[in-house]
């Protein structure tokens, strides 16, 4: 027979699923994967299974339901002041993961090249591939993972064309200041570069912090592409709504690859999201406050064992250091805490193309039952 495609020749099985697998084998507790082991609210599915039995189920238009792209636009109208044509400049995807690889294909020619900051989401890098791209990588260094403005701009080239950011960031729980954004952006405008900010996690923020979109950032709504998702934000993760957020000419570029990859997206589960963004004003407050809470008792009972590190800011996760507790790189000591601790983690090397710092971390997912995290902390003591 003959070969597969040459463009997926290095692909490996995704990190997540190795270690679900391997979390599963060894009857871990899975800390692993960056999803709750909990369930999205009620009033919500209630309102899908509603929206099923009203007889919304068949295609929807392929951008996304008017309903659904009103009210992505409604709200990032009313947090964020951002204005965007929900006829021509918001588009409905299966998830951000859809929508990364939608504007990637939409803006890459093969050979252009592609600012990712590592740790990324491993997404970004396998779809600039698919687009024919170049994954160019600069680091955020350890221990606040910030980015060295000047390594980043000796990076840029003249065959750059787009820069990822993602904020707040998997998987270091990094919530980017003002300064750092601004000084970012500064760099896409001088460069003439798109910039993609995939801001899934906007609504998990901390400590009266709030999420800065890239788009409000002078000078960046032209450039700059946003990427979300329902998912995390209502704790649905498999109901795969996300969108895209662009100027006309991008979107329209997105809906072209769109079309193609997926056509259109679950009706009934548009319809419902679409209800869930309009009560957001609402629900936000409670969600925040269950996941700081689980952050807060989480880091505790970590640092109790031993672990040193500033307390996440944003997102679902914690980027661990782990030097303190082994010589192990991050692989070796993730199988290890599988096999002999029962508790499955993340080992983020695989999140960097560049740099070897991610061998000095672990990253644990707290978006879990209070007994889960309970029997994380048992199966750690004495670590
Ligand atoms: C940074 C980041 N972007 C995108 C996604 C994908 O989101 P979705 O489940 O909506 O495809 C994830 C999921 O973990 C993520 O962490």
């Amino acid at each position: 027979m003959k070969e597969t495609a040459l463009r997926i020749a290095d692909f490996k099985d995704s990190i997540f699923g190795v270690i679900s697998r391997l979390a599963r084998e060894n009857q871990a507790v899975n800390l692993g994967q960056g999803f709750p082991d909990f369930d999205g609210p009620d009033w919500l599915k209630e309102i899908a299974f509603k929206k099923m039995q009203e007889g919304h189920n068949q295609y929807a238009p392929f951008h996304g339901t008017p309903n659904l792209r009103q009210e992505i636009s409604n709200y990032y109208q009313k947090f964020y002041q951002l204005n965007y044509n929900p006829e021509s400049e918001v588009t409905v995807t299966v998830g951000a993961t859809e929508a990364i690889y939608v504007v990637i294909n939409a803006l890459i020619n093969p050979g252009d090249e592609v600012i990712v900051l590592e740790p990324f989401y491993d997404s970004y890098v396998a779809s600039i591939k698919m687009a024919g791209g170049i994954p160019v990588p600069v680091t955020m260094h350890a221990p606040d993972f910030s980015i060295d403005a000047k390594e980043l701009e000796a990076a840029i080239t003249s065959k750059t064309k787009l820069l990822i950011l993602n904020n707040p960031h998997n998987p270091t729980g990094k919530v980017w200041t003002k300064e750092e954004l601004i000084s970012v952006s500064q760099l896409a405008i001088k460069n003439d570069l798109y910039l993609l900010s995939d801001e899934v996690y906007e609504f998990l923020v901390f400590d009266g912090n709030k999420h800065i979109p890239t788009a409000t950032l002078e000078g960046m709504m032209e450039r700059t592409i946003t990427v979300s998702s329902a998912g995390k934000t209502f704790g649905l993760t498999g109901w795969k709504i996300g969108w895209i957020c662009a100027n006309q000419k991008v979107s329209h570029a997105c809906r072209l690859v769109h079309q193609y990859v997926t056509f259109a997206v679950s009706t009934p589960m548009q319809e419902a999201v679409a209800e869930g963004l309009k009560k957001l004003s609402d629900y936000l407050p409670g969600f925040v406050e269950l996941y700081k809470g689980k952050r807060d008792t989480f880091y505790i009972e970590m640092k109790k064992l031993g672990f040193d590190f500033p307390l996440p800011k944003g997102t679902y996760f914690m980027m661990v250091p782990i030097k303190k507790h082994t010589d192990l790189n991050d692989v070796d000591f993730a199988m290890k805490l599988i096999k002999e601790r029962k508790v499955a983690t993340v080992p983020p090397s695989a999140f960097y193309l560049k740099s070897a710092e991610g061998q000095g971390y672990l990253r644990f997912c707290f978006a879990k039952k209070e007994e889960t995290l309970k029997s994380a902390i048992q199966n750690l003591n004495g670590l």
